[in-house]
């Protein structure tokens, strides 16, 4: 697990960035984290780290919003009031989540348990007012082959944000 206590919008946007720029197809960020965490901000910086030009503005109604100006599809998720499991009827998340692009999830808890066990989980706590904890979990089997997740937590330890 990485830490990063970030003390403006700004920084945590830059940390989403880093990522952006280092994910790979089938990436999947579980973004946990109350109302204001955050969420919404990581996911802008995520997208402009894919190099995705267009808005990001949280999918609420939608479920999903895909972005496909970038490097790679961004299917960015707002689950805050996906009600589960009706709504899984007819909502086929695998799609997604085995697709071609990079998923990114905000409230993902909610599907926590549909989520393949390889991913990478972003719990933001709120700390003060314009200061947030930002925790980077890697999740699932830790095999250096097919995980870049901890690629991608190793190059961000020790970066300055
Ligand atoms: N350090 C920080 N990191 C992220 N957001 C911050 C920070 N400090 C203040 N904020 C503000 O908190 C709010 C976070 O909103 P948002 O990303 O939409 O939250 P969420 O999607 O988790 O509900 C924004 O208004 C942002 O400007
Ligand atoms: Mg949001």
């Amino acid at each position: 697990m990485l830490t990063i206590t970030t003390q403006n919008h700004e920084q945590t946007r830059a940390i989403g960035e880093r990522l952006g720029r280092m994910l790979h197809k089938g990436s999947i960020i579980a973004l946990i984290g109350g109302l204001g965490a955050g969420k919404t901000v990581v996911s802008q910086g995520i997208a402009s780290g894919l190099g995705i030009d267009e808005d990001i503005t949280s999918p609420t109604f939608l479920i999903v919003k895909e972005y496909t100006s970038g490097r790679l599809p961004l299917y960015h998720f707002d689950l805050y009031r996906f009600d589960t499991p009706n709504q899984l009827d007819f909502f086929s998340i695998d799609e997604y989540l085995f697709g071609n692009g990079v998923c990114v999830i905000e409230w993902a808890e909610k599907i926590e348990h549909m989520l393949p066990s390889e991913h990478l989980r972003i719990e933001i706590q709120w700390l003060k007012e314009d200061q947030r904890q930002i925790n980077l979990i890697l999740k699932g089997e830790i095999s250096p082959d097919d995980n870049n997740y901890q690629a991608i937590i190793k190059s961000m330890r020790g970066q300055r944000i």
